[in-house]
């Protein structure tokens, strides 16, 4: 059987420019964590549909299950292995601890790159579909924040915990 083409692609992931060699169909999240050995993101669903291999591309949140790696060469990439700041916990990292907004665990790395990169869209004034007026910035309540959130599923009992935690950042 004929092996199928292989694309080098390089990729800068978490400060670091890494570079793999994968055929064209492999995504993101496979490359990431297959290739690159960054197992942070975690593999749901692989469809789109739980949220927990969420990672930032340029500080904007992606599925990089529905992500193809060779379409992301030269572009920022963080994954949960690449928020702190050196040894001092991302300030989502030490609310999650705080307020027991993990169980299982297994879909809290998509939940904080997503709650990163969901404050960060507040900031930028975007509206969410349970925003009042667009017009207004929203003030980030806990019913904003479970809508903005809504693309990360969590299982376990501890998700009043994940939004206690990011309300607790976004009140910073
Ligand atoms: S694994 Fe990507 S959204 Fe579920
Ligand atoms: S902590 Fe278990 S699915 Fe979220």
């Amino acid at each position: 059987m004929e092996r199928p083409a292989m694309a080098e692609v390089r990729l800068h992931v978490n400060g670091t420019v890494r570079t793999v060699e994968v055929p064209p169909q492999v995504s993101l999240l496979d490359a990431l964590r297959e290739r690159l050995g960054l197992t942070g993101p975690k593999k749901g669903c692989d469809q789109g549909a739980c949220g927990a291999c969420t990672v930032l591309v340029d500080g904007e949140r992606i599925c990089a299950c529905l992500a193809l790696a060779v379409q992301y060469e030269g572009r920022a990439i963080t994954t949960i292995e690449g928020v702190a700041d050196g040894d001092r916990p991302h300030p989502l990292q030490t609310a999650f601890v705080r307020h027991d907004g993990l169980q299982c665990g297994y879909c809290t790395p998509g939940q904080i790159c997503s709650a990163i990169g969901m404050l960060a869209e507040h900031a930028a004034g975007e509206p969410s579909a349970v925003t009042g007026h667009p017009a207004e910035v929203p003030e980030l309540t806990a019913e904003e924040i479970r809508e903005r959130m809504s693309g990360n599923l969590c299982r376990c009992g501890s998700y009043n915990g994940i939004v206690d935690a990011i309300a607790e950042v976004a009140g910073r």
